[in-house]
């Protein structure tokens, strides 16, 4: 565990800005290994046993939020013509840096990915990498036969981009589906689904690399990412690098 200064740790750990982790400091408030320190700059290692009014605090490089994204928020870090995602989190959480790995449309819904690691981000959204992104969409028309095919063939959308191959999994009436992709290109769901002669009308992320949406949470509410989650993701954005 590198050692770092002691206000870091405390700002790291999402509790304060730099300046008021100083303050709580100074004002007695935070213990190291059992003894109190008031010494903002006083060095220690990130893995000790650091408590702020008698509370754990976890230092934490960076940080990994999944989020149930609900319709009307933009997935981007600032807009000043709608909400953004950034906006439903806490003003401490806010703070930390944080952009969407791979971004929502406005109206659609479902699981966000939220992290401070600029590289992580790029593993989930490179089509290199290949993180497989699973939705559920519901559309105006039945998915016509054939739809399948196109989607596995690699689509060819309407200003002639081609998709990589995908899998295109439809409900028995056909007026909705399961749809898994390896790369992320602007509304290609809503694109892909016009070049198989429909519309869609609903769209909802399931699960990123195979981490599935938390459904304990509620439209709006996040939570962190578990190590295992994180785990998963990494292992299938480096699996197709072999
Ligand atoms: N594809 C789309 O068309 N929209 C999304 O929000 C996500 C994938």
């Amino acid at each position: 565990m590198p050692v770092m200064r002691l206000d870091k740790i405390i700002a790291g750990a999402g509790l304060s800005t730099r300046s008021e982790a100083k303050k709580l400091i100074r004002a007695g408030r935070v213990t190291v290994e059992g003894r109190t320190v008031e010494d903002p700059a006083a060095h220690c290692d990130s893995g000790a046993d650091v408590r702020l009014d008698g509370r754990q605090v976890r230092w934490q490089e960076y940080l990994y939020l999944m989020m149930n994204k609900p319709a009307g928020y933009l997935s981007v870090t600032e807009d000043p013509r709608a909400p953004t995602v950034l906006e439903l989190l806490p003003p401490e959480l806010r703070r930390r840096n944080l952009s969407p790995a791979g971004r929502l449309d406005k109206d659609s819904e479902g699981l966000l990915i939220l992290t401070s690691d600029g590289d992580f981000c790029h593993r989930v959204i490179s089509p290199k990498s290949g993180v497989e992104k699973e939705y559920y969409i519901e559309v105006l028309d039945p998915f016509p036969p054939g739809a399948e095919e196109l989607f596995r063939a690699g689509a060819v959308l309407e200003d002639g981009e081609v998709c990589l191959p995908a899998r295109l999994e439809p409900a028995a009436d056909r007026f909705s589906a399961r749809v898994f992709l390896r790369e992320g290109k602007y509304h290609q769901v809503k694109r892909m689904a016009v070049a198989a002669g429909t519309k869609v009308k609903y769209l909802k992320r399931l699960s990123v690399g195979g981490v599935a949406l938390d459904e304990n949470l509620g439209p709006g509410q996040y939570r962190e990412l578990t190590a295992a989650e994180l785990q998963k993701i990494c292992e299938e954005s480096d699996n197709l690098h072999k």
